[in-house]
């Protein structure tokens, strides 16, 4: 799957999204390194700090399809903003735990702009199990 590929099928996960407080739709797709695809879309709720975002429920949904770290091969997050969907803080220490590092994270909006990064320039010197000891 190319890249435009993936990003289309974020866009199309984007229009599942439930965001009646912020109105800002968010859609992302998950592809796996044997071609099998998970997507979120971001899930709020009137208690504002229970919403979930995109990329986090797509990343959930593969592992609960038995999916894990290493089977991840790129990410892709779109919403209909000025520059491409840049991921929150809290997703950013979640993909750092969970997403490969060497893989591509593939920022967009509905504009066609896109941006090309990686789990380590979106939060270098991220906090990690050896901080714990582990
Ligand atoms: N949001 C995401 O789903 N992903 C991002 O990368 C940025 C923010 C959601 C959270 C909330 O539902 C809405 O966008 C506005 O912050």
């Amino acid at each position: 799957m190319t890249k435009e590929e993936l990003i289309q099928k974020a866009i199309e996960a984007r229009t599942l999204s439930y965001s009646p407080y912020s109105h800002f739709a968010v859609g992302a797709a998950l592809l796996c390194k044997d071609g099998s695809l998970y997507l979120g879309a971001n899930v709020e709720n009137s208690s504002y700090p229970l919403s979930m975002c995109a990329e986090r429920n797509a990343l959930y949904h593969a592992l609960m399809e038995g999916k894990k770290k290493e089977d991840f091969e790129a990410l892709a997050i779109v919403a209909d903003s000025d520059q491409p969907c840049s991921p929150c803080g809290a997703c950013r220490q979640v993909l750092s735990e969970l997403f490969p590092a060497n893989k591509p994270i593939y920022l967009a909006n509905l504009n066609g702009d896109q941006k090309i990064t990686h789990i380590h320039e979106l939060l270098p010197f991220a906090f990690d199990k050896e901080d714990l000891g582990l």
